[in-house]
């Protein structure tokens, strides 16, 4: 049977029960949208599953799943969904900006997020991710990504209806809510993964178990380590059962066994029912390890690709307003098709993170030299209709230097040495570094290191305030501003991450928590410190001076059409390499040219660059020192500092 004659017959089927249940209006919807996502789900479960169950039946299953979804949504999720059936494109607005928290850290619970809704109204918030926030196991979790119940909030952060309640309130003042999904891996503390111990044979087959080593060891010859220093391997022994089981991550995380029906139907449930709680937008974690390949990195591989379509089918049949974002955090040429973007043009994932803009960001900082990442950038594909980016300077994460080595010799740089600098500048050690970050995860086989710290301290603020010039304060404050700059216009939800807002430092006690010891990411996850906040009215104050930057980025990207994360980017290349230069362009406005300065010194590009972009007699459109610094036939940026102009 053809993907529509099985549609087709899945259509019939359903029918009564969706006029039925779901009443006229939405049970023709319902139906609607199976016709559309119908030939998706069932071409995308073949792929994978054609060989090994009846697709019929699973695709009969799980469409039933999502009318059962559909007919338990709340009337306002509902409202939700048609409002953005209509306007698709939603999240791609000007006007959308991102926050990123823990919310114990930002604020205690659930309901303390709650109370701080008015605090990132100010900074212009519409899109709000929560840290993992479902129940993880006890002591060592991952920060909440090894979790034992997907059905429970961490009760130290609150429960279910808090989180319910949560989102009705951000909702009301038209703000998203963000919540992680851990998808490739469980807590082996999880139901399905003790049942698996104690010998049930149907969870025994959620997990990957191993006799001996022989296996484990055939992939172990291609599989990277993700954790080589705190969790090295990717297998874990049991004493137990005298076996292997696969774990990507810590010893802990048990993966998931993508290749069974079961799991995809199991974490399918988990997805509606977030959606159900009001949940606007699911992080996939790891997505891109949900398929394991012998002889391959176990990353990307094509039936992970299809999984992540299967979702997007099913989850747009229940519940259209959600939006699924990939957290894929993998080299330039494997990012796009998360986004759908490849030969299929099989919708993937709404969004996916921009990893390539920050780590090129931070590259261009260091070297006060634009070049790479305009090259990297420039080459590009772009984000497939209806998709984007999010933006981001800094995450919970480590830096990893994924710089493409073709892009790194086409400007004349040596890609290890390179990757290896950035490691040594961005922990301080390189002479005359103005970073203070620590190496995360040194991988003494490949020389390989990844950094933590916190933006402000990666950007100097401390090795500044411990030399005590107001110089290198300024300097840390702009390089601060300058990036996020970037990442407002560049094209995709800008997020920022919790304390950036008001240069929060790199936090020097976060090994005092004693499952947090072994993980100096938490270097970088420190606890709002409210009292520094409460300094964002004082002038001059730091806080005020990143809070209120951030706010008029904020204010001058809502009001600019072009900057919308849909409108389309092309890299220039001008003649003062130390400057970064692109134009934004939406066909309902004026196009925008910005610039961003990676110097100590001013910088300048031709007055005839503007026109080459479409931007003629270029008025300011918002800019580091507020206006538009035009002489000697050159457009001329301050030490650290960014321009947008537009034609009049
Ligand atoms: C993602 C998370 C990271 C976590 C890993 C395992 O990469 O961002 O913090 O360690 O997944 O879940």
């Amino acid at each position: 049977m053809t993907a529509a004659a099985t549609t087709r017959a899945l259509r019939e089927g359903l029918r009564d029960a969706a006029l039925e249940r779901l009443g006229p209006l939405d049970g023709a919807g319902f139906l609607a949208r199976l016709e559309r996502v119908g030939p998706d789900l069932v071409e995308a479960l073949t792929a994978v599953y054609g060989d090994r169950t009846d697709v019929h039946a699973l695709v009969s299953a799980v469409s039933t799943d999502a009318l059962e979804a559909a007919c338990t949504r709340a009337l306002p999720l509902r409202r939700l969904d048609r409002e953005r059936e209509v306007d698709p494109t939603w999240f791609l607005s000007e006007d959308v900006v991102g926050y990123v928290a823990y919310a114990d850290r930002f604020a205690g619970d659930l309901r303390g997020v709650a109370e701080r809704l008015d605090y990132l109204g100010e900074l212009g918030v519409r899109y709000l991710h929560l840290m993992p926030l479902l129940e993880p196991r006890a002591g060592e979790n991952d920060g909440g990504y090894a979790v034992a119940d997907y059905d429970a909030v961490d009760p130290r952060l609150g429960t279910m209806h808090d989180l319910e309640s949560l989102a009705g309130a951000a909702h009301e003042r038209g703000m998203a809510l963000c919540v992680d999904l851990v998808l490739n891996h469980t807590a082996r503390e999880h139901p399905w993964a003790q049942a698996a111990l104690a010998g049930d044979p149907t969870y025994r087959a959620y997990y990957r178990f191993f006799p001996d080593r022989s296996e484990p060891d055939a992939f172990e010859r291609t599989l990277p380590e993700v954790f080589p220093d705190m969790a090295p391997g990717s297998f874990t022994y049991l004493d137990a059962t005298g076996e292997w089981v696969w774990t990507t991550f810590h010893e802990f995380q048990w993966d998931l066994d993508w290749s069974n029906p079961e799991v995809f139907r199991a974490m399918l449930g988990v997805l509606l029912r977030l959606a159900n709680r009001g949940v606007d937008v699911v992080r996939l974690d790891a997505a891109p390890f949900l398929w394991k390949r012998v002889g391959t990195d176990c990353q990307n591989q094509p039936e992970a690709h299809r999984l992540l379509q299967a979702l997007r089918a099913v989850s747009s049949l229940a519940a259209p307003a959600l939006l699924l974002k990939a957290e894929a955090i993998v080299g330039p040429d494997q990012l796009v098709p998360y986004l759908g973007g490849h030969d299929l043009q099989r919708p993937e994932c709404h969004l996916a993170y921009d990893n390539q803009l920050m780590v090129l960001l931070w590259s261009a900082l260091a070297t006060r030299d634009a070049r790479l990442a305009a090259q990297a950038m420039g080459r590009r594909t772009a984000a497939p209709t209806g998709t984007g980016w999010v933006t981001y300077v800094r995450c919970h994460d480590d830096i990893g230097w994924a710089i493409g080595d073709e892009d790194a010799r086409a400007v004349g740089l040596e890609p290890f040495s390179h990757r290896q600098f950035l490691a040594a500048f961005y922990s301080g050690r390189y002479p005359g570094s103005f970073a203070s970050g620590v190496d995360f995860q040194r991988n003494p086989a490949t020389g390989d290191a990844r950094t933590s710290g916190t933006t402000a301290s990666l950007a100097g603020l401390d090795v500044a305030l411990r030399s005590g010039t107001s110089v290198e304060v300024d300097a840390a404050l702009d390089r601060v501003v300058l990036l996020y700059s970037v990442v407002y216009a560049f094209g995709g939800i800008p997020l920022l991450y919790m304390g950036d807002e008001i240069a929060m430092r790199n936090d020097e006690r976060w090994a005092d928590e004693p499952e947090h010891a072994d993980d100096n990411r938490w270097l970088h996850r420190p606890r709002m410190d409210w009292d520094a906040a409460a300094r964002r009215s004082a002038r001059g104050s730091v806080e005020c001076r990143v809070f209120t930057a951030l706010q008029r980025l904020g204010a001058a990207r809502r009001s600019t059409e072009s900057l919308r994360s849909d409108a389309s980017v092309r890299v220039l290349a001008p003649d003062d390499t130390r400057v970064l230069a692109w134009v934004r362009h939406h066909p309902r406005a004026r196009p925008v040219l910005c610039l961003a300065g990676f110097s100590d010194d001013a910088t300048s590009v031709d007055v005839g660059l503007p026109a080459t972009a479409g931007v003629h007699d270029p008025v300011l459109v918002h800019s580091s020192t507020e206006r538009l610094d035009v002489h000697d036939g050159r457009i001329h940026l301050p030490p650290w500092g960014f321009s947008w102009v537009t034609s009049p």
